[in-house]
């Protein structure tokens, strides 16, 4: 992998997850690479880990939405009422040029706000605002859209490589999986044995969006299909494992189920099996 980097800009561009397949392979390569000759270096929403020997870089840009939105900031964004703004990849699309390979994710956040508030012209910092809803397909819609052509327009597709991965998959609902109410991932230690099984977190509608908009692009998307086989790993989230940012509270910790974080993965785990497809993608394509 490093052998195939060098000389390389590699970027991931969008939400947390997205953030841990970027630590994920991270992790893997840096432990190959002596102390003096790698780093590891953030500035606002870009995380830079570079290989020096190869002259390689790996990197990480917050963009939960990929457009524009109030939720950019990449350490206050706890917000609830987002909103995206119309046209706007170009507001982050402008640090992304460049990259030989991008590996882009966006869904959780689009599956907060039902219907999706999206502000249709102007800025954030304008007074009236012009914003209407629309259902988060047609809002995810348009956002893929968007990407394909900022793809069209910005990379060459001779010598680039693009990646999206599908939606990672929440275990919120013990009910999904025929476990009791009111639990979730939290103590689950085995992985879901029904070869079928698919969570009612993930929209069957939003990868239709996803294979409609992906059909009709003239650039080359390399799918990682990574849902259906995390759908299984109930097992694998980081649940009462990672990091507080807030201290729990006597309730919080007499109920574990409550804190519980079902959303992101423990590394090693269940992502370096998503790196692993991408490695294969990229040696194979
Ligand atoms: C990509 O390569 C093909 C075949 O070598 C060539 O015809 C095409 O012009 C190239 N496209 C660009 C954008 O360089
Ligand atoms: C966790 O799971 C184990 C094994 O299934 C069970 O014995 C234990 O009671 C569970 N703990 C809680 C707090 O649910
Ligand atoms: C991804 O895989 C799932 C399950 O295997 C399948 O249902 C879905 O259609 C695939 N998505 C796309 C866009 O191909």
């Amino acid at each position: 992998m490093l052998e195939s980097l060098r000389g390389k800009r590699m970027l991931f561009v969008g939400d947390s997850l997205n953030r841990g397949q970027f630590v994920s392979i991270v992790c893997l390569l840096h432990q190959h690479i002596p102390e003096n000759a790698k780093s590891m270096e953030t500035f606002g929403s870009l995380t830079v880990f570079t290989a020096k020997d190869y002259n390689a870089r790996i990197e990480y840009y917050w963009a939960p939405f990929l457009l524009e939105s109030n939720a950019d900031d990449a350490i206050v964004h706890r917000i609830t009422d987002r909103v995206v703004r119309k046209g706007s990849i170009n507001k982050h699309g402008k640090k992304w040029r460049g990259a030989d390979i991008i590996v882009f994710n966006t869904y959780l956040w689009w599956m907060t706000g039902m219907p999706f508030k999206i502000l249709q012209k102007g800025s954030f910092k304008d007074e009236v605002k012009d914003i209407v809803e629309e259902s988060t397909e047609d809002a995810y819609r348009m956002t893929m859209k968007s990407m394909v052509r900022w793809l069209k327009k910005n990379m060459d597709s001779n010598k680039s490589r693009v990646f999206f991965t599908s939606m990672s998959p929440s275990h919120y609902k013990s009910m999904d999986w025929g476990g009791e109410a009111d639990r979730n991932c939290y103590n689950e230690t085995k992985m879901i044995e029904d070869a079928r099984y698919w969570g009612s977190d993930c929209s069957k509608n939003v990868m239709q969006v996803i294979r409609e908009v992906f059909s009709k692009s003239e650039v080359a998307i390399t799918f990682l299909n990574i849902t259906q086989l995390s759908s299984y790993r109930k097992d694998a989230h980081t649940s009462i494992y990672k990091k507080q940012w807030n201290p729990l509270t006597p309730e919080q910790l007499a109920d574990p189920v409550s804190y519980a974080d079902c959303t992101h993965w423990c590394l090693p785990g269940l992502q370096d099996t998503w790196n692993e497809l991408l490695f294969a993608k990229l040696f194979y394509p």
